[in-house]
């Protein structure tokens, strides 16, 4: 086991390190002759359907769930196309709505979750088309889709998902800019930058990686915290959810995930100079709003940790400590700003002396209900 761990304490780590690798290879042979097309060789034959959808449905569940949500930002701002996003256990018994129109995207690592299993077999039997994104080849899921994108991410040991997910959003990347290019809504220019972005995410997580001692050091500081919050807005509301839900997983410590413009419905209830507040506040689109919804918890004392985008000098000012990532398309944003949220669920698990690979009460693969 020492061995397979490669020089790791944990497979957990190993994987979040592994991940500017299994992004690479989830990429490798998919994009074309000098960034000119987006090539997935298993949806080949399918790209008119998912052209053609009236709507993608995306069902999945934990951190596969997350992937589907970031990709419902993805495939509605570069493909311009209705999405849902559903949790696998509710769709299967809520008789859902389906049509033959319909392009059902299962999104699995291990390709045996019960659930999703059986809500791809209700959404089959109501004529809709089936695409898998799966990691685990031949696996049950990729074997009862029509037909899929797998994603190479190599296998992933640790119980909570890191390089699945960054993989799973990857490909899901890869799906939302060819069908966008496909039709018609996505101008060459943000094809392109997208393309490029997309290749310089190795070389930009091993940026973020190298930046894992201070992670470490706040992780310390907050080992013995109760609760945390996590708020994003747009892309990294998904963003947010999978840091709390990484947090829960291996530390047992209560956290929860939160849209940012949604905290005054609630959750600012909870903020006081106790409460951990961990912010996604990279430069893009809603940037002021973000950087207002941080003056609104700093007003009541919350303790802020905030992800900013390389060189921001603004949010330093205003929160107790900032995490540094560097920039990248919005849209793929999340692929950086996911890591240091994976390394500091697993620092502050470690120091509380969890079992990190092997978190009490949860299994790598769900195969019952
Ligand atoms: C379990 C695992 C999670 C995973 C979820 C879905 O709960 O502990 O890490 O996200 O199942 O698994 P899947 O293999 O379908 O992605």
């Amino acid at each position: 086991e020492a061995i397979e761990k490669g020089g790791y304490p944990h497979f957990m780590l190993k994987e979040i390190f592994g991940q500017p690798k299994s992004i690479a290879d989830s990429m490798r042979g998919r994009i074309h002759a000098g960034n000119e097309s987006i090539q997935l060789g298993g949806l080949t034959g399918y790209f008119d359907r998912l052209a053609d959808a009236s709507r993608i449905i995306f069902i999945g569940c934990g951190t596969s769930w997350h992937a589907g949500l970031v990709a419902e930002y993805l495939f509605e701002e570069l493909a311009r196309v209705n999405v849902e996003v559903e949790y696998a256990s509710e769709f299967r018994y809520r008789n859902p709505v389906i049509h033959p129109g319909d392009v059902v995207i299962a999104i699995s690592q291990s390709g045996e979750t019960a659930d999703t299993l059986a809500a791809i077999e209700l959404a089959k039997e109501n004529g809709a088309t089936i695409l898998g994104v799966c990691n685990a080849v031949g696996s049950s899921i990729a074997r009862a889709t029509h037909a899929g994108a797998y994603l190479h991410a190599g296998p992933e040991i640790g119980v909570a998902s890191t390089k699945a997910f960054t993989s799973q959003v990857t490909v899901l990347a890869l799906m939302a800019i060819a069908l966008g290019r496909r039709k018609g809504t996505l101008p060459d220019h943000t094809f392109r930058e997208l393309l490029n972005g997309l290749q310089s995410l190795p070389g930009q997580i091993e940026q973020v990686l190298r930046n894992s001692d201070r992670i470490k050091e706040i992780g310390y500081i907050f080992t013995y915290a109760r609760n945390f919050i996590y708020l994003g807005r747009g892309v990294h509301f998904p963003v947010a959810l999978e840091g709390a839900l990484k947090l829960k997983e291996i530390s047992y410590i209560h956290a929860e995930g939160y849209p940012a413009a949604e905290m005054k419905h609630g959750p600012i209830a909870l903020i006081d100079e106790d409460m951990p507040v961990i912010f996604i506040a990279t430069r893009d689109s809603s940037y002021e709003k973000i950087v207002s919804n941080i003056q609104e918890v700093k007003a009541r004392k919350g303790r802020v940790i905030a992800i900013v985008t390389e060189g921001d000098q603004l949010i330093k000012t205003l929160v107790d400590f900032t995490i540094e990532i560097p920039w990248t398309h919005e849209m793929i944003s999340p692929l950086l700003s996911v890591v240091p949220l994976q390394l500091l669920s697993y620092y502050i698990a470690v120091m509380r002396g969890r079992n990190v690979d092997q978190p009490r009460n949860l299994a790598k693969s769900v195969t019952v209900e």
